[in-house]
């Protein structure tokens, strides 16, 4: 049975989760696989939010034709709005954009903007594909996902080396090309996995976006025979050993280099970034919902996930989480504790803490920090993961609304003339010579350092429906169509109030493209929100108190 035939308002008994600490307690024979298509219902039913009053007011609202569930409509035409004109063009950018591999659609370029020298911009990036397949899913072409899908998993397979070191078996390609051949008239695909990227770096979040575009696909489609191929049950497997191994580690987070992600330069976010580890986090849930228990492999691997997902959350709820008390609580810290009873685990030295945050925190509000580890908070706030915290549920329901309360109320720093800023705030002077390595592209509120990016509107947009804020994300669009097309779609602006096209911004960026257009479908359509949120699992609940959770 398809998902299609599924009928989106099914009963509450069905909306059971998965429960993740009966999983725990149950010796390993019992782990069932029927979950994927159960836990699609009940996310799908359970109103795709954390706040199902709020979701369903909005859907009343906005959506008078009822929910289409996972029937995705054609976009604009059978929708209540007005088409903005910006669609059309942006849809006929878009297509220009995909690229064929013996004349099937594999991908869309990065950014088709002739003025500027390519580099790597002509290859199909694995994150950048993200939101190009979302608008596709949404539009009920799922056929170029699909491609995607099969073409990475076998890109997976290639031998990766760097220099003469051989990486791990699972990596996923940061991105890949078509390469044709004029003799023979044959095509073949050219991946890059850190090898040839600037830094040398190998891309941790590639191999997130691929399981979570794999659910994305499974939940649009009801296609179940995708992820249940052999192929891409050993693909997930593959991605998240080279993660849920053990080691020296004494955190549940991943460690990472910088540059590993969609801030793929130097930019002092390394070891433990919020921004991977909430792909990290989602990538694991999604597994969760699609992994088969039919074989041993199968079995440990959900096993493991199953344990990393709880010591995950509960660190990342613990030690990542700010709000006004809590900066309170570590301005007053005393340092060089030692042992169980210490309140400061990390001894984080309250001199350390930078004096922008104690004017940007509000009272209301709060958010995930940039990174913990000894010693090392880094209080800068990041979209990207602060957005998927909240669409995987890493974040509690308070939590999460504490992050949209904390978006409202620095409107001006966090949003400004164009959504969104990737992190804020800018670092200058000596701590940029020191973190970027006097990166001339990353100088203060610009490109990766304080800069607003077009593409970060769909994640924007997704939490606020989740959150049952969907009035922000019209403000925030609305922002976004005063200018994106007539500025022809940059890659990202400049500025404290991302005033200004990027100054080595590329044109026709395709993720700001595909970004804007996602932003619209869901807004038109929430219940498209389904195919990249996930539900709370009511089993993980989180500390209650902030300060018990210090002291535990
Ligand atoms: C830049 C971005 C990176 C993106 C790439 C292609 O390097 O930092 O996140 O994937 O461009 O658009």
């Amino acid at each position: 049975m398809g998902l299609k035939n599924v009928d989106s308002q099914c009963s509450l008994s069905e909306l059971d989760d998965y429960d993740l600490s009966r999983l725990l307690s149950k010796p390993r024979l019992n782990i069932e696989r029927q979950r994927s298509f159960d836990d699609s219902l009940s996310e799908l039913s359970i109103g795709l939010g954390l706040n199902r009053g709020s979701y369903d007011n909005f859907e009343a609202m906005y959506s008078p034709r009822g929910r289409t569930g996972l029937d995705t409509p054609t976009s604009s035409a059978r929708n209540s709005f007005e088409p903005h004109p910006m669609v059309a063009e942006a849809w006929e950018a878009l297509r220009r954009t995909m690229v064929f591999f013996k004349d099937q659609p594999v991908g869309t370029i990065a950014a088709l903007d002739s003025s500027e020298e390519a580099l790597n911009y002509d290859q199909v990036f694995v994150r950048d594909f993200v939101p190009s397949a979302l608008a596709f899913l949404m539009n009920g072409e799922p056929d170029i996902v699909k491609n995607f899908l099969l073409r990475t998993l076998w890109l997976q397979g290639s031998e990766k080396k760097i220099d003469r070191f051989k990486l791990g078996e699972g990596v996923m390609p940061a991105s890949f090309k078509v390469l044709h051949d004029a003799t023979t008239k044959r095509e073949t695909l050219a991946a890059d996995f850190g090898e040839s990227a600037i830094g040398r770096v190998a891309p941790v979040d590639s191999g997130f976006w691929w399981i979570i575009l794999l659910r994305a696909y499974t939940k649009s489609t009801g296609d179940l025979s995708l992820s249940e191929r052999p192929e891409c049950q050993r693909g997930m497997r593959l991605i998240l050993t080279l993660c849920l191994s053990e080691g020296f580690d004494t955190f549940p987070t991943l460690l990472c280099a910088d540059g590993c992600s969609m801030v793929d330069r130097r930019m002092g976010v390394y070891g433990y970034p919020i921004e991977i580890q909430a792909l990290f986090f989602m990538a694991l849930r999604c597994a969760l919902a699609m992994l088969k228990a039919d074989s041993n492999e199968g079995k440990e691997c959900i096993e493991k996930i199953v344990e990393r997902l709880h010591a995950l959350s509960y660190h990342m709820r613990s030690y990542f989480w700010l709000d006004f008390q809590q900066l309170n609580k570590i301005y007053r810290y005393k340092t060089e504790e030692y042992s169980h009873t210490a309140v400061n685990k990390f001894n984080v030295i309250p001199d350390s803490i930078p004096d922008w945050i104690f004017e940007f925190m509000p009272t209301r509000g709060g958010y995930f920090i940039g990174n913990v580890s000894p010693a090392r908070m880094d209080f800068r706030w990041f979209a990207l993961g602060n957005c998927i915290a909240i669409l995987s549920s890493l974040t509690t329901p308070e939590q999460s609304m504490a992050i949209m309360d904390l978006i409202e109320s620095r409107w001006e720093e966090l949003v400004g003339e164009m959504p969104l800023k990737v992190c804020y705030p800018a670092i200058e002077n000596h701590e940029w010579i020191i973190v970027t390595g006097c990166d001339p592209k990353n100088t203060r509120w610009s490109y990766h350092n304080g800069g607003s990016w077009p593409v970060l509107l769909w994640l924007l947009t997704a939490a606020c429906i989740k959150t049952g804020r969907p009035q922000i994300a019209r403000r925030a669009i609305d922002l976004a169509e005063t200018r994106l097309l007539k500025d022809s779609w940059p890659e990202y602006y400049d500025g404290k109030l991302g005033r200004y096209i990027g100054k080595q911004a590329r044109k026709f960026q395709t993720w700001s493209i595909a970004g804007y257009l996602v932003a619209k479908m869901m807004l038109e359509d929430p219940s498209h929100l389904g195919m990249i949120s996930l539900e709370e699992d009511k089993q993980m609940k989180p500390v209650l108190k902030r300060s018990s959770s210090w002291n535990c």
